[in-house]
């Protein structure tokens, strides 16, 4: 299996751990793992460029190309953040931003519904699920088939003062998430709430032309 993971931070802390714990338990080559510190990239600045033109105008793009080229090829695609404030990074939020043109609203990648998305977010006391709700939605809205989370709380600042007893129950469920994922690659069936949202999307698309560019989109595809 092919898996793209976008860390939502550049330092190595307790969430890149947890990561790459879920990373040990995949079937997977270390070739095969492609990884992103997405820091570098500079703020979405609102020019509506990808959305109403064309993605290859943002002014981002060669940062964020190689990032979607291995989201695209992956069969799991694994992001993660620590909480900040009840929330994910600031840096990951723009990630997000910066695919917006990829949102079912827009122009969704059709390949999505078969692939696995994977949430992780460590928090010290309270907001890790907050966290990690908010990138399967994010997820659900390029139209990811099956999405999983994993928000834990570590009672901690860094990987090193976690207790054992922490890092136990966390292995526990890694391997559990791990097993699950192993055994879903490839038999990945878009669930009721997307096919709907999907129809609805369809519906949207061929009555109101309030972009062109979807709209020739969504035309192209052959699902309006
Ligand atoms: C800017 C900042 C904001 C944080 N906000 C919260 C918070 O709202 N609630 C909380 O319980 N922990 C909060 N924390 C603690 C981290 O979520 C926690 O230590 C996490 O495990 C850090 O993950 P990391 O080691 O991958 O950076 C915050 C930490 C930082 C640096």
């Amino acid at each position: 299996m092919k898996v793209a993971v976008v860390h939502g931070q550049a330092h190595k802390g307790s969430t890149y751990h947890l990561t790459q714990m879920l990373l040990d338990e995949l079937d997977c080559n270390k070739e095969d793992v492609r990884e992103f510190n997405i820091n570098g990239i500079g703020q979405c600045v609102g020019c509506y460029n990808c959305i109403l033109k064309d993605e290859s105008l943002c002014p981002h793009r060669a940062q964020m190309a190689p990032i979607i080229e291995a989201i695209d090829q992956a069969d799991v695609i694994i992001i993660n953040t620590p909480n900040y404030c009840m929330g994910m990074t600031g840096q990951l939020k723009s990630f997000f931003d910066h695919m917006a043109y990829r949102w079912m609203s827009h122009r969704p990648n059709g390949n999505m519904k078969n692939k696995i998305g994977v949430a992780i977010s460590t928090t010290a006391g309270m907001g890790a699920s907050k966290a990690t709700k908010d990138i399967r939605n994010q997820l659900f809205w390029w139209a990811v088939g099956k999405t999983y989370q994993i928000p834990f709380a570590v009672s901690a600042f860094s990987w090193d003062q976690i207790a054992n007893k922490k890092k136990m129950k966390l292995t526990r469920k890694v391997k559990n998430l791990g097993w699950k994922i192993n055994q879903k690659v490839g038999y990945v069936r878009p669930g009721v709430k997307l096919r709907l949202f999907f129809q609805m999307m369809k519906k949207m698309q061929k009555g109101l032309v309030w972009n062109i560019v979807d709209h020739d989109y969504w035309e192209k595809q052959g699902w309006i």
